[in-house]
């Protein structure tokens, strides 16, 4: 599991090559094995492959243009109404959809959607909505590109594990 861990990088270019059924739904499948608070799996997964609803996610914020050049992308969302752990719930199913994903050979990136751009009044929240008709009471978690790497960043290296940053029975 930690040479998993240690390949799963941030993936921005992709192949040009779509990405199998069979794949994907491991990708939600591994997703929706998720812890969740109460266990109440409060997630819907909208998957987006057309050309320009990709093009128009990939205008919500600054730092998502690369959606548009996946073979598809995973908004995952939230029904807000139904209790109050729900961001965390989902910030761990997209860390499971990183993994699984990496697993499989593919690769994706967590796309926040909370600072926006002018062209969406700051509210690419708002914006994700609209464009794929999410009811009123759910909320955006983030958006997730999915495809094979065109270029796959270096694993995560050991250095990176920092002793000082581990405090044994208090700070
Ligand atoms: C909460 C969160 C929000 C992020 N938002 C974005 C984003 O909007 N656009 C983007 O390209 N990467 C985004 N990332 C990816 C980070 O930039 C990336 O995880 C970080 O640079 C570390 O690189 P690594 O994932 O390859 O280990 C986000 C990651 C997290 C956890």
């Amino acid at each position: 599991m930690l040479e998993v861990i240690r390949q799963r990088r941030s993936v921005r270019t992709f192949l040009k090559r779509d990405v199998e059924k069979e794949r994907l739904n491991d990708v939600l499948k591994a997703a929706m094995f998720s812890p969740t608070a109460r266990g109440l799996r409060p997630w819907d997964f909208i998957i987006v492959t057309d050309d320009k609803t990709k093009t128009q996610l990939s205008r919500a914020t600054p730092y998502a243009s690369f959606a548009k050049d996946a073979p598809l992308v995973i908004v995952i969302c939230y029904d807000a109404s139904k209790g109050k752990r729900f961001k965390e719930d989902c910030s761990i199913c997209a860390e499971n959809i990183y993994l699984e994903a990496t697993n499989q050979g593919l690769g994706t990136c967590f796309i926040q959607i909370a600072d926006g751009t002018e062209a969406n009044e700051g509210n690419p929240e708002d914006f994700v909505k609209r464009l794929l008709a999410i009811p009123g009471n759910y909320r955006v978690q983030c958006l997730m590109p999915i495809g094979y790497p065109l270029k796959q960043p270096g694993p995560h290296k050991d250095e990176e594990f920092e002793e000082g940053k581990v405090h044994y029975g208090r700070f």
